[in-house]
């Protein structure tokens, strides 16, 4: 007998628990800032309303019908097409393993936040003491053992939450940990909006500006992030909505989910922006001079602002709280989507698959834990979002919306939804997104090929990005070829 949610809240929060995460708090906010601050956000909703809410509501839809993982959704619609689910579920592993340092690093900052233990200059601490980084993504530089030990502690913990299942380990963390996070969030936008100069980060963020939206890479990166932080395209809400009982409700679920999301990174980017605006008043400099690199925000940039903070030990231990809580929920689902296809496909029991895949989780972050990591994890998690997670969805999108039978996949999600489906979700689906995602598929294509990706050594965009990919595919096919065990 398949596992069920407990209760409808259960399964909302947990879906918003996956999408909520260090996307929302650590990449939407640098990605704005990328990409021009108020030019982000026109693409972002776009991206939200034509791809987000369409996207996830199918992802509903099949793991509702199909009752299983990515894999067994995909064999059960056409079998040659197994392979992408297994693209998904190991595109989901290699996030699992990056993501899953990031937590690590927010674990160690926790601790260091009581007494703003990373000095006067906090960038300088993060890069030279903290990650020690090397010259290049292919000097390793040793490994990190406070890194990789944040790491043992976070995978034990996951294999505690997984291990329990569906309703007494996923639901019952969501069940705490989201209504915990809107609070911690709430105290630091009240505090970042009533710091002085906040309002000129503010104006940063919401100032809309026409010109940028003639660049395609902002709309390529509003897609993308959209597809991460909704972790669609990944397999994730396929496993979790398989999980959900026969009469639950499909569209209403899409659309709460996907605002409760969204409306959370702007909450999150207020608040980054507020304390920019702060910085940036206190040094008396423009906002773009108070982040050196996006990467750094979370990690040198809000523990700079913590310096010139009254109270800055409440704030700080509030501000990698909320990280984490976001964080470790979001972990629980990317894990979980690996986990569940590990079940169906080999029999195995939910003890064994938790175990085997935190041990080659813990195996698989050790790269990212070296002096080097934060390079090779930038590298990796370009290729990841840019052909990973766009092929995947493209693919996916094909599949569903021209060969699935989309009509009758409407009939289905409208018998059960608490109200129906107009024909735009169709046309979103069939024409917007897959031609969205098409051109970016290209053009991060074209691009990558024509500059190579962040200035870094050829040897190791072809290690870390191009051989990863080709990886994952040999893996997927392979895996497809293997007999299911039911
Ligand atoms: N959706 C998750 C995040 O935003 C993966 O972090």
């Amino acid at each position: 007998m398949r596992e069920q949610w407990n209760s409808r809240t259960g399964f909302v929060l947990a879906a918003v628990g996956s999408a909520i995460g260090i996307g929302n708090i650590w990449r939407f906010p640098y990605m704005a800032y990328d990409n021009g601050g108020g030019a982000f956000l026109i693409p972002y909703f776009f991206a939200m309303l034509t791809a987000g809410v369409p996207f996830l509501i199918m992802e509903f839809a099949l793991g509702h019908r199909y009752k299983s993982a990515a894999p067994l959704t995909f064999h059960a619609i056409k079998a040659r097409w197994e392979g992408l689910g297994w693209w998904q579920v190991l595109v989901c592993l290699v996030i699992s393993f990056y993501y899953v340092v990031v937590l690590g690093w927010t674990v160690c900052y926790l601790f260091l936040s009581f007494h703003q233990s990373w000095g006067n200059d906090p960038s300088s601490y993060f890069f030279k003491d903290f990650l020690k980084l090397t010259a290049g993504p292919l000097h390793t530089g040793g490994m990190r053992w406070p890194i990789v030990a944040a790491n043992v502690f976070c995978w034990l913990a996951t294999w505690v939450v997984l291990w329990r299942g569906v309703r007494a380990g996923i639901e019952r963390v969501s069940k705490i940990f989201m209504p915990v996070l809107f609070v911690l969030v709430l105290i630091l936008l009240v505090r970042a909006v009533t710091l002085p100069g906040a309002a000129d980060g503010l104006n940063w963020l919401f100032r809309p500006d026409f010109s940028h939206l003639w660049d395609y890479k902002v709309w390529t990166a509003a897609y993308g992030q959209i597809f991460f932080t909704l972790s669609i395209g990944f397999g994730i809400m396929i496993a979790y909505s398989s999980y959900l009982p026969d009469d639950a409700d499909i569209t209403n679920n899409g659309f709460i989910t996907v605002f409760i999301n969204c409306g959370f990174s702007l909450l999150a980017g207020t608040m980054v922006f507020g304390v920019l605006g702060f910085m940036a008043a206190q040094q008396g400099v423009p906002i773009k001079e108070v982040v050196s690199q996006g990467v750094g925000l979370a990690f040198a940039t809000i523990p700079a602002a913590l310096n010139m903070m009254p109270a800055a030990g409440i704030f700080g231990i509030v501000f990698f709280l909320a990280l984490l809580f976001a964080g470790f929920s979001s972990f629980l689902s990317v894990v979980e989507a690996c986990i569940a296809p590990l079940m169906e496909k080999l029999g195995w029991t939910r003890t064994r698959a938790v175990s085997v895949l935190c041990g080659v989780g813990l195996v698989g972050s050790l790269p990212f834990s070296t002096g080097g990591g934060l390079l090779v994890l930038d590298i990796v998690d370009h290729f990841i979002n840019n052909y990973g997670i766009v092929f995947g969805g493209l693919a996916e999108i094909i599949l569903i919306a021209w060969f699935g039978r989309l009509a009758e996949m409407r009939e289905y999600v409208n018998q059960v939804s608490d109200f129906p489906l107009g024909s735009w979700w169709a046309v979103c689906l069939k024409v917007v997104t897959p031609l969205t995602l098409g051109v970016m598929a290209v053009s991060n294509l074209v691009g990558d090929l024509a500059q190579p990706y962040g200035g870094y050594p050829l040897t190791a965009l072809i290690a870390f990005g191009w051989a990863l990919m080709a990886a994952i595919g040999l893996g997927a096919w392979w895996l497809a070829t293997k007999r299911w065990a039911y």
